[in-house]
């Protein structure tokens, strides 16, 4: 990326935000539920992308629309052009959180899962999107863990000098301080992860909202 597309500012010209007739209340009531966006961060291997599709089941069993966005998926697609320079995880992030505030306010239970080692661009992801629709999860797992796991053989590659900049052995990953949620995956399993994160969003209300009336 060229240092001009990395903070993106908005370069055109004599263009106006054009407001609609329905609200975002007015989609929450239709789909009884709450738009947020739920924000995996953790190392490769931490079981972002397992807890990510597990959530969405648990809420799909609930009557509950959610979608899941993916670091490796996402790549494939919308961010292709995108490696893992610093510059490129920036936009990486910066494009994901807009789909992903897009997504909370059209209603959606927005599941991100990327690693986003960068706290910045978390807390600017946080930014955007109403108080409390916002959660963070740190699958809080060594990284000694998550290279035993090494699902992908990557870290493999990596401590070969196969590949570079590799969060955790030659990239930084900086926890966050004040997640919502902190979910040690090497000492949960994969349901009782679950639960806690179901807990969670029910404790707080995001499971429900009021029936649209006539
Ligand atoms: S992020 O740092 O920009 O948030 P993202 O979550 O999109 O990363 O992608 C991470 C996934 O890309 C990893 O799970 C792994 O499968 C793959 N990957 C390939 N190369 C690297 C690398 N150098 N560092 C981290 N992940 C990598």
């Amino acid at each position: 990326m060229d240092d001009a597309t990395i903070d993106a500012p908005q370069r055109s010209k004599n263009i106006t935000w054009h407001l609609g007739r329905v609200s975002k209340d007015d989609r929450e009531r239709l789909l009884g539920q709450k738009g947020c966006v739920i924000w995996f961060t953790g190392l490769s291997g931490s079981g972002k992308s397992t807890l990510a599709v597990g959530l969405e089941e648990r809420l799909l069993h609930r009557k509950r629309l959610a979608y899941v966005l993916d670091g490796d998926n996402v790549r494939h697609g919308l961010n292709a052009d995108l490696r893992f320079s610093p510059e490129d995880r920036d936009e990486n992030i910066r494009r994901v959180r807009e789909v992903a505030a897009l997504f909370a306010d059209a209603g959606v239970i927005t599941i991100a899962a990327f690693i986003s080692p960068y706290r910045e661009g978390r807390d600017t992801a946080r930014g955007i999107v109403p108080d409390g629709r916002f959660i963070e999860i740190y699958l809080d797992v060594p990284l000694a863990v998550c290279e035993e796991r090494d699902p992908k053989h990557l870290y493999e590659l990596a401590r070969a000098g196969k590949i570079r900049d590799f969060t955790g052995i030659d990239a930084p990953y900086e926890m966050p301080l004040e997640p919502e949620l902190r979910v040690p995956t090497h000492q949960l399993s994969v349901s009782e992860s679950l639960d806690v994160i179901m807990q969670y969003l029910e404790d707080h209300g995001l499971l429900h909202g009021e029936a649209l009336k006539p």
